[in-house]
């Protein structure tokens, strides 16, 4: 992107959609207009030292705004609705809800990973779910040296990743009074969390028939999700091997003991306790966390406009 790329931020008024603006300022975009649902007409938001108005965002209105590029973070089913009106009228479209990730012909893209998919998109990319980004950037490194036979997750999420209202609850809430949270569509066997997890690993890897198994679990921690994850090589990687692969993995940082407080602000995914798992035949156990504002959402969905939009600005704002 240029600092003269027209950028629209819908869901302006979200929790992905506040930092999106700052990250966009602190980048030096200054093209930017912010958008949501009707609800926010007449408030302002953010955006480095400027409030900008809140537009209500329709198909109409972001096909008609002028913009090279929108970066959604509103739900699936509102993505849905206004994804197309701006497709329609030639506006690049990067889409943080679950709404187009595993349709065929939308690239699922994580830079680190997969960036020349996001090349080969037809108007719309998706950014991938909040867990799939750093379990991503954490395997691809061990699968193109061992590869994969089948993978074990357990999450530890954030309430930040349920929106800016879940946050405010937590905040007003007794910490002590907090409890473990499946705040997701359950199917009576497996939540609708986990089926994302599984499938959205497998695209962005390109490992359509990988074992995967999650567990996905909120936890009462404010930013920064967690994951432990059991995988399966299919050839013999020691624990030495695997840290020395993620210590030059692009966007992973080695950590002893990383928390989310450690994550949380950082666009790293920390990953560490990597160690030999001594139930499975060339078993690995490692820790991984990461901030699932940014690098699950804001961060990697302006990555991706980088990659399409290329120069970056050079001036900071
Ligand atoms: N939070 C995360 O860690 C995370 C990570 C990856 C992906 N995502 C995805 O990003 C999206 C937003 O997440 P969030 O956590 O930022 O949620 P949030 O804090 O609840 O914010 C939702 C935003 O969407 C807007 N919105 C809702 N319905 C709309 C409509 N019909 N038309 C226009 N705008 C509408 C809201 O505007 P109003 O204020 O006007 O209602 C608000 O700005 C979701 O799809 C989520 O799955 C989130």
């Amino acid at each position: 992107m240029s600092p003269e790329s027209r950028i629209g931020v819908v869901g302006a008024t979200g929790a992905v959609g506040t930092l999106t603006l700052q990250l966009l300022a602190e980048r030096g975009y200054r093209e930017v207009r912010a958008f949501a649902s009707a609800r926010s007409t007449g408030r302002t938001v953010r955006f480095g030292r400027e409030e900008l108005p809140v537009e209500a965002a329709t198909p109409e209105a972001l096909g008609s705004a002028g913009l090279d590029l929108c970066l959604f973070s509103v739900g699936a089913s509102a993505s849905r609705e206004l994804v197309p009106g701006a497709t329609r009228a030639g506006v690049l479209c990067i889409d943080k809800s679950s709404a187009f990730r595993l349709e065929e012909g939308v690239p699922l893209v994580v830079p680190e990973v997969n960036g020349e998919r996001a090349l080969e998109h037809d108007g719309i990319v998706a950014n991938p779910n909040c867990c799939a980004i750093p379990l991503a950037c954490v395997l691809k490194p061990l699968a193109e040296a061992a590869g994969i036979r089948a993978l074990r997750i357990a999450t530890y999420q954030s309430v930040s990743g349920a929106g800016a209202q879940s946050m405010e609850r937590l905040r007003a809430q007794d910490p002590a009074g907090g409890n473990l949270g499946m705040d997701w569509d359950f199917d009576g066997e497996e939540l609708e969390e986990e089926t994302k997890l599984r499938e959205e690993t497998r695209k962005i890897l390109e490992l359509p028939e990988l074992r995967i198994s999650a567990t996905c679990v909120r936890v009462p921690v404010l930013v920064g999700h967690a994951e432990a994850v059991w995988l399966e090589t299919e050839e013999d990687l020691s624990p030495e091997a695997a840290r020395a692969l993620l210590d030059e993995a692009p966007g992973v940082r080695l950590a002893e003991l990383p928390t989310p407080r450690e994550a949380a602000g950082g666009d790293d995914v920390l990953v560490g306790r990597i160690r030999r798992d001594p139930a499975a035949r060339h078993g690995l156990a490692l820790w991984l966390v990461c901030d699932n504002l940014r690098k699950g959402a804001a961060l990697n969905a302006i990555q991706i406009a980088e990659l399409l939009l290329a120069p970056r600005p050079i001036a900071a704002r």
